[in-house]
């Protein structure tokens, strides 16, 4: 298992290459690396994805639920193996290679065989047409198959080999089967395997799952001061205050609720950073605004900021800097976003009855 911190940082690095303000924008990434790990995505996987990019758990569902590479179920622990049932490759035999599927892994697709260490599904065209009938078996493509061949190859996995990708026929790629009938001097100067069986071969990571020790993503644009990966995934600042204590819940009353402790530093010191702002018990009279309004908050923001006391526009409108930054400093999971979002003049025009493009589009319901 790939630990943590590999994967937050690679997490960190593919945000980055979203603009500001855009970070869902890596959910398939984050996604398909989630799916890396065990060879599908599970629910909490799905939810963490989203939690991480600040986005509603919905529309990351909504993400690993439209793209069928996307495995909602476990696959096989070895391999889940796609075979494309589309037009040439159908023509060409993809029904025999199913039958093979059936009777070594599961009658059904999605179905795992009895030792849990296959799966398979058919799936649309891979672009492998004129090496039809073909499946791709994680990472790469085995083409030029007949059913005796694809139960050899899942047998050699089975026996913890991997069978090298590519046209399984004698094919060197996807000149005529007869043989070239043109550019013959290609034949004498050519290598081994062609470029992408040679490349397979090399990285030999065709089934292999991440384990954490892969090449971190190169991620030249940060040296020039393109990091905005969201705050909650920065390099922890080694002079930041720990997170205080969640918030007490709300009683009934509107009487300003008392401001946590400061967590001590080692010096016994205030290193809390800014001040916090006055809170309320309960939202007043009338319910709290829809604080979703605001560029940057969603329902998850918008209960955690409810359970610390800031229920109206208003409230947040009066922040100071010190104010700011201390909610900025204490919004656990979501660090930095006041300021990121600049919550505090939307607040200002909401709060005087206006609105924001933003706002605009939330009561349209364009935004979720
Ligand atoms: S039809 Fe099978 S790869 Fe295109």
């Amino acid at each position: 298992m790939p630990s943590p911190p590999a994967n937050l940082a690679r997490a960190e690095a593919q945000i980055t290459k979203y603009p500001e303000g855009r970070e869902a924008s890596a959910v398939i990434a984050l996604l398909w690396r989630a799916q890396e790990q065990e060879g599908w995505l599970s629910r909490p996987a799905i939810e963490h994805v989203a939690d991480m990019l600040g986005m509603a758990r919905i529309r990351a569902l909504e993400v690993a639920t439209f793209y069928f590479m996307f495995h909602l179920q476990p696959v096989g622990s070895i391999a889940n193996i796609q075979i494309c049932g589309t037009t040439s490759c159908m023509i060409c035999g993809a029904e025999d290679l199913i039958g093979v599927c059936r009777e070594k892994i599961a009658p059904n697709p999605h179905e795992l065989s009895a030792d849990g260490k296959f799966s398979w599904e058919e799936v649309e065209c891979l672009g492998a047409c004129a090496n039809a009938p073909m499946a791709q078996i994680g990472k790469d493509y085995y083409e030029d198959l007949t059913a005796a061949r694809l139960a050899e190859i899942i047998d050699e996995l089975a026996a913890g080999k991997v069978p090298v990708p590519g046209p399984q026929n004698g094919r060197y790629a996807s000149e005529p089967k007869a043989g070239l009938t043109a550019l013959k001097d290609f034949e004498s100067g050519r290598t081994r395997y062609n470029a992408s069986v040679a490349l397979a071969t090399e990285l030999g990571d065709t089934i292999r799952r991440i384990d954490g020790t892969e090449v971190p993503l190169i991620t030249p644009w940060r040296d020039k001061g393109a990091n905005h990966a969201p705050a909650a995934f920065r390099a922890p600042d080694p002079d930041a205050v720990p997170d205080p204590a969640p918030a007490p819940e709300p009683q009934a009353g509107a009487a300003p609720a008392p401001a946590p402790e400061p967590a001590p530093e080692s010096g016994g010191q205030d290193a809390g950073a800014g001040s916090r702002p006055p809170a309320l018990e309960a939202a007043r009279e009338g319910g709290a605004d829809d604080l979703k309004q605001i560029r940057g908050v969603g329902p998850k923001l918008e209960k955690l900021l409810n359970s610390m006391g800031f229920f109206h526009f208003d409230q947040i409108a009066a922040w100071t800097e010190a104010e700011v930054a201390w909610v900025d400093q204490n919004l656990k999971g979501f660090k930095g976003r006041v300021s990121r979002d600049d919550w505090v003049t939307q607040a200002r025009v909401l709060a005087t009855g206006g609105a924001t493009d933003f706002s605009e589009r939330v009561k349209k319901g364009d935004v979720y």
